[in-house]
């Protein structure tokens, strides 16, 4: 029966603890994706804390699918100097830690893209942008390919144990996998198996330039709340054709932007807490990949019952580690009370008014 301070190994990755820091845009990077020293004094804070395993905010793999300003970039040779010095800091640290790779796809920002098309794997209207995507060629899917392979490699060079691919919150790899938004009648649409093949194209080809040790993670909707959208029923067919390769591990997200089910409010009870429970348990038992939940995990009495009951072998939480960086160490030196993140979403209505961080600890530091 695990529990939270247990060590695990996930594709030869050791783990001194089962709690993973789910990736987090920072808003500390330069124009141009480019890492900063803000962004390096913010994770080293963050990475002196015990955090079995921190995965970074999404690094975008072509600056056509930019999700927002100042987010990390990694679609250029020219981001590894910082991605390097980025990789030192957790280094020093003895921090195990992933890059996050991400094409924005149908959340695209058209402002950021300098007029070029907002890309998907279908013409999909997107309330949530105000926009209808350009579907894709086949050579444009060969190239986004390319650019999630040369960025696992850049991450890799940089000294990073990992990547993580975002195939969740409708960006574009999730979009591909959605019925809803992949209306395809090419070898990349139709059915299940077709709809997930960029991803085991991906993997495989990661495999290939990277080495067989080279962790690939995954983060994956099993929920969308869309009308045509993934379910968990779609959901598990997913996970029986990703089974056939070697990922990492899954960690089981939910929601578009469209829906907003990422990041739900009012956790106010251990009741309320781990909302995507029961889609993983639902994936349980459909894949030897190990899963990690994410959703509204906040104590670490629920945490120890998810992990005891052996539906996944890892938590990972956001925004209890915007409030607290140090919420784990708290929790291991025996202050046990949950998370003081109190999921107002603040931090998610202000995302881009500046560096992310929680306001609610801005205002109860001005207060003492
Ligand atoms: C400010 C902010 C930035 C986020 N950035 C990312 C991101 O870059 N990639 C990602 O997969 N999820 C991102 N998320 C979603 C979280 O990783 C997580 O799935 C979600 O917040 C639910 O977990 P929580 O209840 O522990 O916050 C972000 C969430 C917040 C609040
Ligand atoms: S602003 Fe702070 S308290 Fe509110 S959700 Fe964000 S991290 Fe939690």
């Amino acid at each position: 029966m695990a529990a939270l301070f247990d060590p695990v190994t996930i594709h030869g990755l050791r783990l001194p603890n089962r709690v993973v820091r789910s990736a987090t845009y920072e808003n500390r990077c330069d124009a141009d994706g480019r890492v900063t020293d803000e962004l390096l004094r913010f994770y080293r804070k963050l990475v002196v804390n015990d955090i079995g395993l921190v995965i970074t905010g999404n690094a975008i793999v072509h600056p056509w699918g930019l999700t927002a300003p100042h987010v990390l970039g990694i679609w250029s040779d020219e981001h590894l100097p910082g991605l390097t010095r980025l990789a030192t800091v957790f280094r020093d640290a003895g921090q195990a830690g992933v890059v996050q790779l991400s094409h924005g796809g149908r959340q695209t920002q058209p402002k950021l893209i300098d007029g070029h098309d907002v890309l998907a794997p279908s013409a999909v209207y997107s309330r949530a942008m105000k926009t209808t995507p350009r579907e894709m060629t086949l050579a444009e899917i060969r190239e986004v390919i390319d650019d999630f392979v040369a960025a696992a490699e850049r991450a890799q060079k940089a000294g990073f144990q990992g990547v993580q691919l975002h195939a969740a919150h409708g960006y574009l790899l999730s979009n591909f996998l959605s019925p809803c938004t992949n209306r395809r009648t090419d070898e990349f649409g139709q059915d299940t198996e077709a709809r997930t093949r960029i991803l085991l194209e991906i993997h495989d080809r990661i495999r290939a330039r990277c080495g067989s040790e080279f962790p690939v993670l995954l983060k994956l909707n099993a929920e969308e709340g869309l009308r045509t959208g993934i379910d968990a029923a779609e959901a598990v067919r997913i996970v029986q054709v990703l089974d056939k390769r070697d990922f990492a591990a899954i960690e089981v997200s939910g929601g578009v932007y469209e829906t907003g089910l990422a990041t739900r409010t009012k956790i106010n009870s251990k009741a309320d807490e781990a909302y995507f429970l029961h889609n993983a348990e639902r994936l349980h038992g459909e894949t030897e990949i190990p899963l990690i939940l994410v959703g509204g995990i906040r104590s670490p009495e629920r945490i120890d019952e998810i992990l005891a009951s052996g539906t996944v072998a890892l938590v990972s939480m956001c925004r209890p580690f915007i409030r607290e960086p140090g919420l784990l160490r708290r929790w291991h030196g025996g202050d046990r009370t949950a998370a003081r993140c109190i999921s107002c979403n603040e931090c998610v209505k202000r995302i881009f008014d500046g560096p992310v961080r929680c306001y609610q600890e801005e205002k109860a530091s001005a207060r003492t």
